[in-house]
């Protein structure tokens, strides 16, 4: 018996084709309510190692293990019908050799149910970005300010902002490219550079603090919610401020199970609507 399943999902080869038509919206999430309200309007949603500080309270994205991105990756992927679904690789899942990232990034698909996977990387990645597509798996590159190399880097620097590492990023972008990555994420780049990338390459650039003129833009969405604290860094806009909004929730609902006014009977079983 044959099983013919109608493909509703933005495609790999759909999203790459973007460029120089229109822009990509891509976000974060992590879990089935969140994804669930983004499938209508965005292009991909990534399950990004950002999880680890946003839901897990780590201090950065290194704590984050395959098991835990397929979770929330096939979290996502239930809640959702038409986005195409990206999951992260964390720290150490691909930098052993090519066959571990293999491994690694067909667990998030097989298991996970992502479309593609995400890995940071440049020209040191590009040969096992090749291993990785040769073999049936999109890979989204991610070049620039690179999170797990936070410890190498000494913090959350920019990049690009002098010759010598501006040159190391087109470099990378163009090494991912030939290597067959679908996609490059320019992160923390000076604008110049995203620009210049962005015209460089034949792949869609999705920039986050790497200016407009990138093919697409991610952002961390608890940042531009407004539910990440009052650090909001630079490349971030707030389009709401769920912090507060969800604050004075909850300190009613508190007030309101103290003083006896919820729940009323209305929220009781055994009582006769009305009609
Ligand atoms: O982990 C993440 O959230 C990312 C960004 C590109 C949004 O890698």
């Amino acid at each position: 018996m044959s099983v013919h399943t109608t493909i509703r999902r933005i495609t790999v080869p759909q999203l790459r084709s973007f460029k120089g038509h229109r822009k990509i919206a891509a976000l974060t999430a992590y879990s089935s309510v969140m994804a669930s309200l983004m499938d209508e309007y965005l292009d991909f949603i990534l399950i990004g190692d950002s999880t680890a500080m946003v839901a897990y309270g780590q201090p950065n994205t290194l704590a984050f293990t395959v098991e835990q991105v397929a979770a929330h990756t096939a979290a996502v992927v239930r809640a959702t019908q038409r986005v195409c679904v990206i999951a992260d690789m964390p720290f150490a899942s691909y930098h052993e050799s090519p066959e571990q990232a293999f491994r690694n990034a067909a667990y998030l698909l097989a298991q996970g149910g992502a479309d593609a996977v995400k890995l940071e990387g440049g020209s040191v990645m590009a040969p096992t970005i090749e291993f990785l597509v040769q073999r049936g798996i999109p890979v989204l590159a991610h070049v620039g300010l690179m999170p797990q190399h936070v410890n190498t880097m000494g913090g959350y620097k920019a990049q690009g902002l002098d010759e010598e590492t501006a040159r190391i990023v087109m470099q990378d972008a163009k090494a991912v490219e030939a290597a067959g990555a679908f996609g490059v994420v320019l992160e923390g780049v000076a604008h110049t550079v995203g620009t210049d990338v962005t015209q460089a390459v034949s792949i869609p650039t999705i920039g986050i603090g790497a200016s407009a003129s990138c093919d697409g833009q991610i952002l961390v969405t608890e940042d531009m919610l407004g539910m990440n604290g009052t650090r909001v860094p630079r490349f971030v806009k707030r389009y709401t401020d769920l912090d507060a909004q969800i604050k004075r929730s909850v300190e009613r609902y508190a007030d309101e199970v103290r003083t006896g006014v919820f729940p009323d009977m209305s929220h009781c079983f055994g009582v006769k609507r009305d009609a």
